[in-house]
């Protein structure tokens, strides 16, 4: 279980502290189905569900794909895509030399990146996997269309086979084709939205072709939410969902969320979608923001120290590195820094991540640790299953229905007006 630090957070709390028992009526209503959208909290089981249902059929369709391609294309955007990017980045920064490369398109609608994806490809071989549960948005649809075209011409009547479809198990446009052409198909539950399915084939799929061993990381996600059932103050989850709540009720409506890795950085990303998306609607919600530290020190380093007072910020940290690099030892010292000769870098990054938290602390911005073990399988699921269990909590300690998104429809209407698609007012 993830491990959370609120010292750093301490003297900005209100007097009465992190409301507990807020947090625990809030994890009540969602374990009992009692709360707005309680019909879309199937996420809480679904590491138990995939395992009983289709892991060993995505196992399958991703040790074929490893067996015959270079390469995985995904096509999906938001929830249907930032999962599986944050954790292969996280865990596969770099592809094993076996391990086909995982590129993502349909998440944007730039004709540059499109065509930089399709210079990286070249003429290797290639499978692809189109995630939409709705099988309506335009973005991956479009992408999705091209790629159809493309297959065709590269498999002629083996195209189909290279196609996996990841899409609602009944409606849509995506489901019909998919059956209809016979391609290989996963399901989004109907119980699960997409910012919470990372646990579903959408995440699955690409991670195992990726080379990411997710029985394992599905075997640790069952442990997890067993463990955050915990219903106490020492469960992380209550503990970061009362903190974030007590602070914005003190006027800190930003909370940056930062990680010394690099890779972590589209996990960052995946975590802005989940809160952001969750919580930012009835003119309320933490703006979610993410930092890459130590890099973003020389730059957003100035804002966070002296800026306007209006940031929170948490910070990932692995407990355990998984390399080491000591500092050799230099015989004339020229550059000065024989006095850290000999620890290894991962120990000088935690002692920067202590100075970074006083500094940071002292200047005005609270701050919360929140520690997993390492950066790898379990690490994984420990900080998914933390992250989702406790964006539901503070989602319905603040009062919103933290499973619809109503207000990304807004410029979805005006697009398709301005595009002239039959029937768009
Ligand atoms: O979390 C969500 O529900 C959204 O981010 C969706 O995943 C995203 O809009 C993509 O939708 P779809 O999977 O229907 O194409």
């Amino acid at each position: 279980m993830v491990q959370l630090d609120l010292s750093g957070a301490q003297s900005f709390f209100t007097q009465a502290g992190p409301d507990y028992a807020a947090a625990a009526r809030a994890h009540e209503v969602l374990a009992s189905g009692t709360g707005l959208g309680a019909d879309f909290t199937g996420w809480l089981s679904l590491p138990r569900k995939i395992k009983e249902t289709e892991l060993d059929r995505i196992c399958k369709a991703a040790e074929l794909i490893r067996s015959r391609s270079k390469a995985l294309v995904v096509i999906g955007i938001g929830g249907s895509y930032l999962g599986a990017r944050g954790a292969i980045e996280l865990l596969r920064p770099v592809p094993g030399k076996d391990d086909p490369k995982v590129f993502f398109v349909g998440n944007g609608l730039s004709a540059d990146a499109l065509a930089d994806t399709l210079s990286l490809l070249g003429d290797c071989d290639y499978d692809v996997n189109v995630i939409s549960k709705s099988g309506t948005t335009l973005e991956p649809a479009v992408s999705f269309r091209i790629f159809r075209e493309l297959l065709k011409k590269k498999y002629g009547d083996e195209a189909d086979q290279h196609i996996f479809a990841t899409t609602d198990a009944h409606r849509g446009v995506l489901k019909s084709l998919a059956d209809a052409s016979g391609w290989e198909s996963f399901v989004v539950p109907d119980d699960v939205g997409g910012r919470f399915s990372i646990f579903s084939a959408v995440g699955l799929l690409p991670m195992a072709v990726a080379g990411i061993d997710v029985r394992k990381v599905i075997d640790a996600a069952i442990r997890e939410f067993e463990a955050l059932d915990l219903r106490s103050p020492g469960n992380p989850a209550w503990q970061y969902a009362a903190a974030r709540q007590n602070l914005y009720n003190k006027g800190f409506d930003v909370e940056i969320l930062g990680c010394y890795e690099p890779s972590f950085r589209f996990m960052a990303e995946w975590w802005k979608q989940l809160y952001g998306e969750s919580e930012g609607k009835d003119l309320k919600g933490i703006f979610p923001a993410s930092v890459e530290f130590t890099a973003d020190l020389h730059s957003m380093g100035q804002y966070i120290q002296q800026g306007r007072r209006a940031l929170m910020e948490s910070i990932v940290r692995f407990r355990r590195s998984l390399s080491s690099c000591p500092v050799p030892d230099s015989a004339d010292n020229a550059d000065g820094l024989n006095y850290i000769a000999g620890r290894d870098l991962a120990d000088i990054c935690n002692v920067a991540a202590d100075a970074v938290r006083e500094a940071h602390v002292s200047g005005g911005v609270p701050n919360l640790v929140i520690s997993c073990s390492a950066r790898d399988e379990e690490g994984l699921a420990e900080l998914v299953c933390f992250f989702e269990l406790a964006c539901a909590i503070s989602g319905y300690m603040s009062g919103v229905n933290p499973f619809d998104q109503p207000g990304v429809e807004a410029y979805k209407k005006n697009m398709f007006r301005m595009l002239g698609k039959p029937g768009a007012v």
